[in-house]
């Protein structure tokens, strides 16, 4: 397989923003997101990266083809939902940088790329400059979670690996509709933090 990866940032993401809808619902299906995802709300999503310059996606391709990504934005420049809790407790945002989601097609995991799209990110927030934390947050689900696998490996261990540090006292609040829920319904996110050097 040739794989290879590619820092791609606001409004040269638009080509890509179809193949990053699909991989975002497919992966996003499986627990903890549950996520059954609407083409609406990914267009709403990306939007808020194809519109800042300093927005990156980190992302994966074989051969021509797209099959990871993981996005990276100035936390001044994401929503609302997600600059909130921060401010609230006493954070200056413009020097917060914030790593979105890491997608990854079933195919291409356990070969090191996840480790590569925190390396990537954080390249970019240092070729930026003016951060000294990274952040980015974690959907919390209960433990008894009736979709929960049996085999599932929480992402802890990778993240505390990666240099962040959970901040349980630092929530944000989201909603979106679960595959086995008829409406909406709200989730906490934990953030993660990493003094950047
Ligand atoms: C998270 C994800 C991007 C990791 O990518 P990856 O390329 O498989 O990860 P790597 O090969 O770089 O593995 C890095 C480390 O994490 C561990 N790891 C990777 N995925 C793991 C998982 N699902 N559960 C537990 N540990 C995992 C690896 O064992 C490895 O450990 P090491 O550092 O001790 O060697 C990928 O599993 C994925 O797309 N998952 C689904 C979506 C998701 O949960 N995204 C993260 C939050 S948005």
């Amino acid at each position: 397989m040739a794989i290879t990866l590619q820092t791609v940032t606001g409004n040269n993401l638009a080509r890509y923003i179809q193949d990053l809808a699909r991989l975002r619902m497919e992966v996003f299906r499986a627990f903890p997101y549950l996520y059954d995802g609407s083409l609406e709300y990914e267009a709403h999503y990306l939007e808020t990266y194809l519109r800042c310059p300093d927005a990156a996606m980190i992302l994966v391709f074989d051969q021509d083809q797209v099959v990871g990504a993981s996005s990276c934005i100035p936390l001044r420049a994401e929503d609302e939902a997600f600059q909130k809790p921060l401010r609230a407790a006493g954070f200056a945002l413009d020097t917060i940088f914030y790593c979105g989601e890491s997608v990854l097609a079933q195919a291409y995991r356990g070969q090191g790329l996840g480790v590569a799209f925190f390396r990537e990110r954080e390249a970019h927030a240092a070729r930026l400059g003016g951060f000294t934390h990274s952040c980015f947050c974690a959907v919390d689900r209960p433990l008894n979670h009736p979709l929960r696998p049996m085999d599932y490996v929480p992402l802890d261990q990778f993240w505390t690996k990666r240099g962040y540090v959970k901040q349980s006292h630092l929530v944000a609040r989201l909603s979106w509709q679960d595959i086995d829920q008829p409406l909406p319904t709200e989730k906490t996110l934990t953030y993660w933090m990493k003094t950047l050097v």
